[in-house]
């Protein structure tokens, strides 16, 4: 008698009977670029297929995502001016603010998360406040991550995710929004963020590059596991509702040892813009097949232990899944 796992291998059906992890739309949140202004559609040039949209030329997109399966949008601003407080983030008639609206309009289905940080509405492309020698002052930025949070619930957002990394920004927002009223919204903190190389592209659509600096004094050190597990358990004090680890598919050790400590908190994985470029650019040069990778990639986040992929890939999975 001789155990041989070929058997189970010799067709399709029989791979798909036996196949652990299933990837499918319902894990997917995809990432939009407001911008504030009219009829503008601008291609991100790092990232094919994705735009930088003004408000009015917010519905057609978000009829076609409605027809994808595509579970929720988390949304971007790029607003009209920015200051050194980032104000228009936090205005209530901001770029996301409207945006939130007009899509609540539109679909009430999807889910509308909202990335709440300074980075895109400050004129040095911090993420918070500066003190007079231009560090990021930490306690005088919570107020500013508060108001945009309280902002964003007041648009109609479903779930807002601070994603600056100030220390007891949970616990801030938390505190804001159950003071507003807002009892239940949820909170998706970005718990593991890494200071990745992996940002680039995004920086670039959504017009928050750091001006001076980087953000390795606020952001993880790449380095650093165990430290991921002390992030995560201090959201988890302040009182998040859900987790995440970001970059994805470089940091699989990390969203393993989230899953495996906090099982309990939904766990999301955000597949950045960087990790989305080098495969469109590597597939584009004929170096990898798109699909497979992009595939492969997605799927090893979820065996890794994410319960959701935040993925400018979205589009694209849902119709390599039809095919
Ligand atoms: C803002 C923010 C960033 C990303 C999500 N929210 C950029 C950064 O921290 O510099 C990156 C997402 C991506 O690369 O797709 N704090
Ligand atoms: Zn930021």
């Amino acid at each position: 008698m001789h155990i041989r796992p070929r058997r189970l291998r010799q067709s399709t059906a029989m791979r798909q009977l036996v196949r652990e992890t299933k990837l499918q739309m319902s894990d997917l949140i995809l990432p939009l670029f407001v911008k504030a202004g009219s009829n503008i559609k601008n291609e991100i040039s790092s990232m094919p297929g994705h735009y930088q949209l003004s408000i009015d030329r917010l519905a057609e997109e978000v009829k076609e995502i409605e027809k994808t399966g595509i579970l929720g949008v988390i949304l971007f601003g790029i607003p009209a001016v920015k200051d050194s407080e980032g104000s228009e983030g936090e205005s209530a008639n901001g770029v996301v603010q409207e945006a939130v609206r007009e899509i609540k309009k539109i679909s009430s289905d999807l889910l509308v998360i909202t990335d709440v940080c300074m980075c895109e509405y400050t004129d040095h492309g911090h993420c918070g406040v500066l003190t007079p020698d231009k560090e990021v002052d930490n306690d005088k930025t919570l107020p500013h991550y508060i108001a945009q949070a309280v902002s964003h619930a007041k648009a109609g957002a479903d779930i807002v995710a601070p994603s600056g990394n100030m220390d007891g920004m949970v616990a801030a927002i938390r505190n804001g929004l159950d003071e507003s009223g807002f009892h239940n919204i949820p909170i998706l903190s970005y718990a593991v963020k890494f200071a990745s190389g992996l940002y680039g592209p995004f920086r670039e659509a959504a017009e928050g590059a750091p001006q001076f600096g980087d953000r390795k004094t606020y952001q993880m050190d790449p380095a650093n596991r165990h430290e991921a597990l002390k992030e995560a358990s201090l959201d988890v004090e302040e009182g998040t509702d859900m987790l995440m680890v970001k970059p994805a598919s470089i940091y699989l050790d990390i969203i393993s040892d989230i899953k495996a400590n906090f099982p309990e908190y939904p766990l999301g994985a955000y597949h950045v813009s960087g990790e989305f470029a080098m495969i469109k650019a590597a597939a584009e040069k004929n170096l990898v097949n798109e699909k497979i990778v992009a595939l492969e990639t997605l799927t090893s986040i979820k065996r890794a232990g994410a319960d959701f992929i935040i993925t400018y890939f979205a589009k694209e999975v849902s119709e390599w899944l039809q095919s």
